[in-house]
């Protein structure tokens, strides 16, 4: 009895093996049904150990990715684990930027090929088969992604170091952890979230000013939030309204001299270890705007999503 079980169990696995090496069309591929997910995972063999198994994002999704996105012309658009390549090829086709998909699975890859040639974007639209933990974004001004979230949290640093600060990126379902998105919306019951690559603003920066003379500045930063000291003689005073948005900073400082109260409000664009911009000063009806050149010494800059900062242990 035992015998008879364990050769229908034999013949039962036999049969399963056979199907997954047996040529299919990939229906999916033309159609978004999200049943694909469990599909994919049973009968694409390989996908069942990807990182994370293919299911496309539905068209509706893609419209709002590419909007949110604010995808232009000049944009470099890239999508991790690419599927059969929509959302290049959208972005492509609607604004004629440049796309640059990676899949894991050269099936898909080869999908993506007909289909950037079938949608007539084939000069403009790029796709490899690469593990996107390897691929070089630093050339991406915009990130179109659906992954897992525990995925997104291993490339997290890899946007934030990669990406160059005013980038965009957008993810379908998954969020980025403790990264708080800029923008989210829904379509329907999915969740569409949107960031902005925030310039690493960290560390000791110092300036001449040629009233005060030496100037230093120690920024801490979470993601999007930063917060700071300004050092000036043997003078400290806390940032106000201090943020970054892309590659601007802008805070403020209020002081007082002679009895007169003033406020100082700073702007520039961080360019790596310089930020390049106006100081203006406003002492009762009289304002004056200074250049403002200041410069990061490189080793005091830190990771912006790791650990707590330096000065604000409550972060
Ligand atoms: C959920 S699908 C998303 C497809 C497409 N981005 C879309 O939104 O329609 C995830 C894709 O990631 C790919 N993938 C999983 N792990 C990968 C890896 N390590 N490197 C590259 N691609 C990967 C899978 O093959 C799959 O096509």
């Amino acid at each position: 009895m035992k015998k008879a079980w364990v050769a229908v169990a034999a013949i039962v696995l036999a049969v399963f093996a056979l199907l997954a090496t047996l040529p299919r069309e990939r229906a999916d591929l033309a159609s978004p049904e999200d049943t694909a997910f469990l599909w994919d995972g049973l009968y694409l063999g390989k996908q069942t150990f990807a990182e994370v198994p293919y299911v496309s994002t539905p068209y509706e999704v893609v419209d709002e990715m590419i909007r949110m996105a604010d995808v232009r012309a000049d944009d470099v658009v890239y999508d991790l684990g690419c599927g059969d390549g929509r959302l290049v090829i959208e972005a492509v086709r609607r604004t004629g930027c440049r796309g640059v998909g990676v899949d894991i699975d050269g099936d898909l890859i080869a999908a993506c090929r007909s289909n950037a040639r079938a949608a007539g974007v084939a000069d403009r639209a790029r796709f490899e088969k690469q593990d996107f933990f390897e691929t070089d974004i630093r050339e991406a001004t915009v990130m179109l992604i659906y992954l897992f979230t525990h995925v997104n949290l291993r490339l997290r640093p890899k946007f934030l170091d990669e990406m160059k600060p005013g980038s965009r990126l957008v993810s379908h379902t998954f969020d980025m952890g403790d990264w708080t998105p800029d923008r989210s919306t829904s379509v329907g019951s999915r969740k569409v979230f949107a960031w902005v690559i925030p310039a690493n603003v960290t560390g000791r920066w110092k300036w001449a000013d040629p009233k005060r003379g030496g100037c230093s500045l120690e920024i801490d930063q979470r993601y999007q939030q930063i917060r700071g000291t300004l050092l000036r003689g043997n003078g400290k005073t806390v940032l106000a309204d201090a943020r970054v948005a892309g590659d601007r900073i802008a805070f403020t400082i209020e002081d007082e001299a002679g009895g007169a109260k003033a406020r100082h409000e700073f702007a520039g664009i961080v360019a790596g270890n310089r930020i390049e911009g106006t100081i203006v000063s406003t002492r009762g009806k009289q304002e004056r705007s200074v250049r403002w050149l200041a410069v990061r010494n490189p080793a005091t800059k830190r990771p912006i999503d790791a650990g707590l900062q330096k000065s604000n242990p409550g972060w």
